[in-house]
């Protein structure tokens, strides 16, 4: 319908009105296109009143094209407002159930069909804008849960243990992270990214375990915010460790706040019967975090190591993995900060196994949109690090990424 002589002529009268088009175009009955639509498939119901006009031949041959800049902000606008719909009609009224009878409402069902079938497969939502032209085409939407704060526990001065009721089911791996949105304010705007340390699957939806420490404004928020607040989580996204690949005998080593995706892995280890062994480093005694639950985990095969030496063995964790190195490791899961990392790709390349690293680069948007996660591959190219990370594997890496 969208281009015939009339619509276009309609559409091309002004900039605002070709916005307000599309905007509309997914539930609106008033427009040229979805009049015109809805008569030709002999619908009853009130018709606007049309303009009677004479068309020349050569306007017919060449109608004027609307601007695509105009288009490209509405028609994604009017994709993501389709998406959490649950049933797309056909827009003629709200108790109609007609199909959809123009293209705009038939690529809403079907993206609403999409997001209920992700919900199901990956419990998180999410949508691909294919069916509203190229500018959109490729991007994905997903989509915020609105989870509930509904414990905390103090783990050190600086540390402290959330849990989030989801209402969704959530399935994820360990090194994946979730985007996490605190207050309704424009600020602070972005959300901030945390690793999941473990999902409990709950009768209605998943509890969520984050562990946070204190830097600064959001992580403060997180820390006073009472009981019960909403916050909107986003994920689980990105790619974690590949526990499939990690041999009869892989090592885990957990530096500071790189601790909750490592004891991600360590359950989902213990739960499948790998042996593994545990280095977790931190600055001091109190800054280590669960020693009791990860000796448990580690069935005895941990080594704490403080840089102060005031508790288990005294130096940093990768120092410390260098001297107690053992033959037969099969591989190195491991999170903590870009040095201890880059000190364990050359330990890693010293003895010949493969690392896997989960990196924390700053992010924005956490779904591969603003670039702003980017690190350097061994190749030389880039990848976001939020997208083919946060988990890479050493060799993938350049030495400085
Ligand atoms: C994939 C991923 C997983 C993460 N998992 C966890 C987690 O499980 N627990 C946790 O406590 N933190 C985690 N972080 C770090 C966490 O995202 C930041 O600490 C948080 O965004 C800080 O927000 P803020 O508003 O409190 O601090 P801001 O006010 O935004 O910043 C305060 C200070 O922290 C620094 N900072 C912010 N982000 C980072 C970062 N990624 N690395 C180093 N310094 C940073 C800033 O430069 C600034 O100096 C993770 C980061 C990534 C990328
Ligand atoms: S955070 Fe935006 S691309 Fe990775």
């Amino acid at each position: 319908a969208a281009t015939t002589p009339n619509a276009w002529r309609w559409a091309a009268g002004s900039t605002s009105r070709v916005a307000s088009w599309l905007k509309n175009a997914t539930t609106a009955t008033n427009t040229p296109a979805t009049a015109m639509a809805v008569e030709s498939r002999g619908h009853r119901g009130r018709q606007p009143k049309r303009r009677a006009t004479k068309t020349t031949s050569s306007q017919r041959a060449n109608p004027p094209r609307p601007n695509q800049r105009a288009l490209q902000l509405p028609q994604a606008r009017a994709a993501k407002r389709a998406l959490p719909a649950e049933g797309v009609t056909c827009g003629h009224s709200s108790t109609c159930r007609e199909a959809s009878p123009t293209p705009a409402t038939r690529a809403a069902s079907k993206a609403s069909k999409r997001r209920r079938r992700c919900m199901a497969r990956h419990g998180t939502a999410f949508g691909k804008l294919e069916a509203f032209g190229d500018n959109a085409r490729g991007m994905d939407i997903r989509v915020d849960q609105k989870a509930v704060l509904v414990g905390r526990q103090t783990l050190s001065p600086s540390c402290f243990a959330l849990e989030l009721a989801c209402p969704s089911p959530l399935q994820a791996e360990p090194g994946q992270f979730v985007m996490v949105g605190v207050g309704s304010a424009a600020d602070p705007l972005l959300r901030r990214p945390f690793s999941v340390a473990g999902v409990t699957p709950k009768e209605r939806g998943t509890a969520l375990q984050l562990l946070v420490k204190e830097v600064g404004k959001v992580t403060a928020m997180l820390r006073s915010l009472p009981l019960g607040s909403e916050l909107a989580v986003l994920g689980p996204l990105g790619r974690g460790f590949d526990l499939a690949s990690a041999g009869p005998r892989p090592v885990l080593v957990a530096g500071g706040i790189g601790l909750p995706p490592v004891l991600f892995a360590a359950r989902e280890l213990r739960r499948q019967g790998t042996e593994f062994a545990f280095f977790y480093g931190a600055s001091s005694g109190p800054e280590l975090l669960l020693r009791r639950e990860i000796e448990e985990i580690a069935a005895g095969r941990v080594v704490f190591c403080t840089d102060d030496g005031s508790f288990g063995e005294h130096g940093l964790v990768t120092e410390v993995l260098g001297k107690r190195w053992q033959e037969g490791t099969s591989r190195l899961l491991a999170c903590g900060p870009n040095p201890m990392l880059q000190a364990l790709a050359a330990l890693a390349r010293e003895r010949g196994v493969e690392a896997e690293l989960s990196l924390e680069e700053p992010m924005a948007c956490g779904v591969g949109v603003c670039l702003g996660c980017v690190v350097r591959l061994a190749d030389g190219t880039y990848a976001p690090s939020c997208q083919k990370g946060p988990v890479f594997r050493a060799t993938e890496l350049s030495e400085r990424w």
